[in-house]
């Protein structure tokens, strides 16, 4: 399995503190934002990953995280020239995949869980987690133990579960997004992408054990710091 890191979109959400820099190189605790997610992946033994960010800072990427070596694993970048959405995010990295299954996982998700993607090879997979706020995410719907709908930042949501950015795809992902329509904000929504795996009954799900948190907004960011500083004091 491949794993992508998207790490595009302007992060407007945090204000100044993305005015000259990408919201993904912000501190996270002890370390950049980005290594994180890319911590998650190769824990979970990914070796081969593929950076999408935007033309602003594809040389910072680089600079930070290199060919990848240090990290033991083969990092590769794509540009996102414009922030078409997460799933438009994905499909850049077509050519990457090469026909294998991917894990793609946001840029700013923080996650405690270490992951085992051994047992996967065909349709998708999310992970989800319990919140008190899940009207800020993608919300699923489980209905007879079963991952029934998923709806983006609804209103009123019809439960606690946020679908987290980690997400696991077989080769029809890209033929999937060629065929998603932009939404409401112009974007290829990663929802949607899910929703079409779910219509064809060839959606997985996990409930996450760990802690699991975005950084996407100040209180969040806050959070992350607290959480990530706890994770790495428990593993002294
Ligand atoms: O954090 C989990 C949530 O992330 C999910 O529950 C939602 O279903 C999903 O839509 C997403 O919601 P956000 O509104 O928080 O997504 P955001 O626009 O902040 O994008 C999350 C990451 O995706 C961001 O750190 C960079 C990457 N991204 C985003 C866009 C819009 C890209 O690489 N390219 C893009 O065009």
């Amino acid at each position: 399995m491949k794993g992508i890191i998207l790490a595009g979109g302007l992060g407007t959400r945090l204000g100044e503190l993305t005015k000259v820099t990408n919201k993904h190189l912000l501190p996270v605790y002890s370390k950049p934002m980005i290594y994180h997610p890319l911590e998650t992946l190769i824990d979970a033994g990914i070796k081969e990953i593929r950076v999408v960010s935007g033309p602003e800072h594809t040389g910072d990427f680089l600079e930070l995280l290199g060919s990848g070596e240090r990290f033991n694993a083969g990092i590769t970048y794509s540009i996102q020239e414009k922030p078409l959405g997460i799933a438009h995010a994905i499909s850049l990295a077509e050519d990457f995949a090469n026909g294998e299954a991917i894990a793609a996982i946001l840029g700013d998700n923080i996650f405690e869980d270490r992951f085992n993607f051994d047992d996967f090879y065909d349709g998708a997979k999310v992970f989800l987690k319990e919140v008190p706020d899940a009207n800020r995410f993608g919300v699923a719907e489980i209905s007879n133990g079963r991952l029934a709908g998923i709806e983006e930042k609804p209103k009123n949501p019809k439960t606690n579960y946020a679908v987290t950015g980690l997400y696991l795809y077989d080769h029809t992902v890209f033929y999937r997004i060629k065929n998603l329509k932009p939404s409401a904000r112009g974007e290829l929504e990663v929802s949607e992408l899910n929703s079409s795996y779910i219509k064809d009954e060839k959606m997985q799900y996990e409930i996450l054990k760990g802690f699991w948190t975005d950084a996407g907004t100040f209180d969040s960011l806050l959070r992350a710091n607290i959480l990530a500083s706890q994770k790495e004091k428990q593993k002294k």
